[in-house]
């Protein structure tokens, strides 16, 4: 099978791939993939259906059975990817303090990860990917050229999240993410690492869209 177009976008917490990975893909035309949204979607489908998170069995036995479809949407001129549940895209749910704290004991477990890169390879149907998350260049698409980490200073990245209206302990979930067994959150071999302290999302956005460009003129 032909390798896919996949710009792959890991980090830390409010990094900014989230804004990155939009602008990289709404200007380059690719479809946009948010797979923490995945994780989260499956954190919020135990927390409905009484799953204790702290089970991993449980968990895997969730993911096992859950009824998922995905689709391809089209909003503002960026296309992206959402994992529907039962037909239902829970928006707003999965954003929530309770999801939020859930998510990273589900996504610790090893059979989650195991559908969730098979979901997520499979995106590739849809076309070019713009995908964001913790171990995309590492585990998901590790033969892509197009690897990127993202990171900013803990402060700033408390500050965005802030700005959010959101309150966390970023440095914690960070610390779970890295140390986790299952493919933790690490920079992936070959990946471009770009510290985006100060930066706003247009300088950043540009210097990954350059630095894609060069690397796929370099192939061709
Ligand atoms: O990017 P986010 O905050 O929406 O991610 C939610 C959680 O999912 C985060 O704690 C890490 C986890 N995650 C992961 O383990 N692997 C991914 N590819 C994406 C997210």
């Amino acid at each position: 099978m032909k390798t896919p177009i996949v710009i792959a976008i890991d980090g830390t917490s409010a990094s900014g791939k989230s804004t990155n990975a939009r602008l990289v893909a709404r200007k380059l035309g690719f479809v946009y993939v948010d797979t923490g949204a995945m994780y989260r979607t499956l954190a919020w489908y135990c927390l409905q259906h009484g799953v204790d998170v702290q089970d991993p069995k449980a968990v895997a036995e969730a993911c096992r059975r859950w009824k998922t479809t995905l689709e391809c949407v089209e909003q503002d001129g960026l296309r992206a990817v959402r994992l529907l549940v039962n037909g239902y895209y829970p928006e707003r749910e999965i954003r929530t303090a309770e999801t939020s704290a859930a998510v990273p004991h589900v996504a610790a477990v090893p059979k989650v990860r195991e559908w969730m890169k098979k979901t997520q390879r499979s995106c590739a149907r849809f076309g070019p990917l713009v995908m964001e998350g913790r171990d995309i260049g590492s585990n998901v698409f590790p033969d892509t050229d197009y690897k990127f980490y993202l990171d900013a200073s803990l402060a700033e990245r408390t500050r965005r999240r802030n700005a959010d209206g959101v309150q966390e302990n970023l440095a914690a979930r960070d610390q779970r993410d890295s140390q986790r067994s299952a493919a933790p959150l690490m920079v992936p071999l070959g990946a471009v690492v770009i510290d985006n302290s100060g930066e706003t999302p247009e300088q950043t956005s540009a210097r990954i869209i350059a630095e894609f460009e060069r690397r796929r003129g370099a192939r061709e």
